[in-house]
């Protein structure tokens, strides 16, 4: 396994590490000198020992430990990272997530914050403390805020033993600052719910931040809660995510909800391709919306870092990032080809949506999609077309989806210009090499509108050429929060669009 960094993110650390101290002379006289400006975040993408097997509890501990910790003091040592965070199962391996006698082998117990502790030197020599102390100790003896995700163990009187989807973060003394149990579990039949979804918040580095962890990610409890109602503007975001085309290969995701909700996430993913499980950036939905994400198609463990800008500090972020910098560099994070051959993505259901396919023989114009109550308008304008392999639809949802085999139900709207591999519209989740997208068809404007139920809106893309979503700044969006309106539009040319869209799930009431 190989062990690197986003190339882009060490460029930009580079010029922020540069930029900084200057800057912050600067601004000493235009705002208060308290206040924290920005912070180093470092997100690790991780592929666990484990994955091939054996699964002996101890032994797994202590190469994934050893192996966070080298991470650890790359991120503080070489990033000057303020805050590092590792991925949904990333030291137990999926496998416990639906074994409980071997999530029971695995299991810690996570102390409350609460109780004020820190694990490094409340020692106790016993199995069940040991992975928490040893993440405590790395957060301390290296000085940095340090989320990770475990299995917690819970000796609930009258009930037994509870296990949790558990995140845990310290702070750089190595003192519990939060703790997470995760309320919306995909499966995850060996783990127990909590009654109410846990609300987990800390103040840090300038930020307001809140966890949540992967599937929790699609729904308002907890994760729109901790925004609308707690004010968090830093979501930490811990995943095994199962990539799904056309609205949720990882990275995609993760920058629509950053986007939708105008908070910055950090989200780290659990790698292993060939489950569909990789992904992992870190979204400025708060301020410029730039992002600095990675999907890994071979086995692969890496850091991706980005100065997160806190936000009093608008005037920074162009400074700290610079895209045109780091192509001139040579060095574009955005550039790297689909293969597909070792990563699994797998395909939504589209069978009750409406589509509606964009005319071969239209340069321009605007067609209109409705399903139930919803209609969803498209303007569309092509300047170059690749008349052999044309196949985009406009999709229009408006009603009750499932996952995993009927166990979840939430009513949801979509309106989305999508390249469909034919004329079909079930060929709209086909991967994305066979896919019409083509880098011959260039739109020169794309306009989709329509009145949503909800404000909640993700504005929801994915570039077929890199697999990631466009930057905020690739296109404009508004939603009209009294009419519910949303108008999501490029008006620049662009080609190589899989998935263009505006998505509401779960976030109808
Ligand atoms: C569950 O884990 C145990 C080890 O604790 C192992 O012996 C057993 O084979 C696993 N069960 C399945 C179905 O994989
Ligand atoms: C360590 O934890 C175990 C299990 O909770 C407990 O029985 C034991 O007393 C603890 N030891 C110390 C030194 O605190
Ligand atoms: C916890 O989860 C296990 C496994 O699904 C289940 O058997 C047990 O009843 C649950 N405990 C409670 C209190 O819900
Ligand atoms: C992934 O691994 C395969 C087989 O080792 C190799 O041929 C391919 O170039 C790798 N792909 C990437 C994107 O590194
Ligand atoms: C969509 O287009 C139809 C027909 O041109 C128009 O009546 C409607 O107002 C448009 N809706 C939106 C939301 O733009
Ligand atoms: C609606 O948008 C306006 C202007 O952006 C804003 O001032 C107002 O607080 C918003 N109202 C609600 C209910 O979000």
């Amino acid at each position: 396994m190989s062990q690197s960094v986003v190339e882009g993110a060490r460029t930009v650390k580079m010029l922020s590490g540069m930029a900084r101290p200057a800057m912050a002379l600067l601004l000493l006289g235009a705002f208060q000198v308290h206040q924290v400006h920005s912070y180093v975040a470092a997100v690790v993408e991780f592929s666990p020992d484990g994955i091939t097997g054996p699964l002996v509890p101890s032994l797994i501990f202590s190469n994934n430990l050893r192996r966070y910790e080298e991470f650890v003091v790359d991120a503080r040592k070489t990033y000057a990272a303020d805050i590092i965070v590792f991925p949904e199962y990333g030291l137990t391996t999926t496998y416990t997530s639906n074994n409980r006698s071997l999530a029971l082998e695995f299991a810690q117990i996570v102390p409350d914050k609460n109780d004020n502790i820190i694990p490094c030197t409340a020692y106790n020599d016993t199995f069940e403390y040991e992975a928490v102390r040893r993440l405590s100790c790395m957060a301390r003896d290296n000085g940095i805020y340090l989320v990770a995700n475990l299995i917690e163990k819970v000796d609930k009187p009258g009930a037994g033993v509870l296990l949790h989807n558990t995140n845990v973060a310290f702070d750089s003394a190595g003192t519990v600052v939060s703790r997470y149990r995760k309320f919306n579990l995909f499966g995850e039949f060996a783990l127990n719910l909590t009654d109410i979804s846990d609300i987990s918040v800390f103040d840090a580095l300038g930020a307001r931040f809140g966890m949540i962890t992967c599937f929790d990610l699609m729904f308002q409890q907890p994760a729109v809660e901790l925004v609308k109602t707690y004010g968090v503007t830093d979501i930490i975001f811990p995943t095994a995510w199962i990539h799904e085309l056309p609205f949720l290969t990882g990275p995609q995701a993760q920058a629509a909800f950053a986007y939708g909700n105008q908070v910055n996430v950090l989200a780290s993913g659990y790698n292993e391709p060939e489950a569909g499980h990789t992904g992992s950036g870190i979204y400025l939905g708060k301020t410029a919306g730039d992002l600095f994400a990675t999907i890994e198609q071979n086995v692969t463990s890496k850091l991706v870092v980005a100065e997160v800008p806190t936000q009093i500090s608008q005037k920074l972020k162009t400074q700290i990032v610079n895209r045109n910098n780091i192509e001139r560099n040579g060095i574009n994070p955005f550039a790297q080809k689909p293969v597909e051959n070792y990563m699994l993505i797998t395909e939504d259901n589209l069978q009750d949506y409406t589509a509606v396919p964009v005319p071969k023989n239209m340069l321009k114009g605007t067609i209109q999609a409705c399903d139930n109550m919803l209609c969803c308008n498209l303007t569309f304008e092509i300047l170059n077309k690749d008349v052999f392999n044309f196949h985009y639809q406009l999709l229009a949802f408006d009603g009750i989806r499932t996952h995993l085999v009927g166990r979840y139900e939430t009513e949801m709207q979509v309106c989305a210009l999508v390249a469909c591999a034919d004329d079909t519209k079930l060929s709209c989740s086909n991967p994305f090499t066979a896919s019409s997208y083509s880098e011959l068809t260039e739109f020169g404007h794309i306009k989709i509108e329509a009145e949503f139920k909800s404000t909640l809106l993700w504005p929801n893309t994915v570039d077929a050429d890199t697999m990631l979503p466009l930057s905020r700044s690739a296109y404009d969006f508004q939603v009209d929060n009294t009419t519910n309106l949303a108008v999501l539009e490029r008006s620049e040319p662009i080609t190589n669009v899989h998935t263009f869209a505006i998505y509401s799930h779960d976030y109808i009431k």
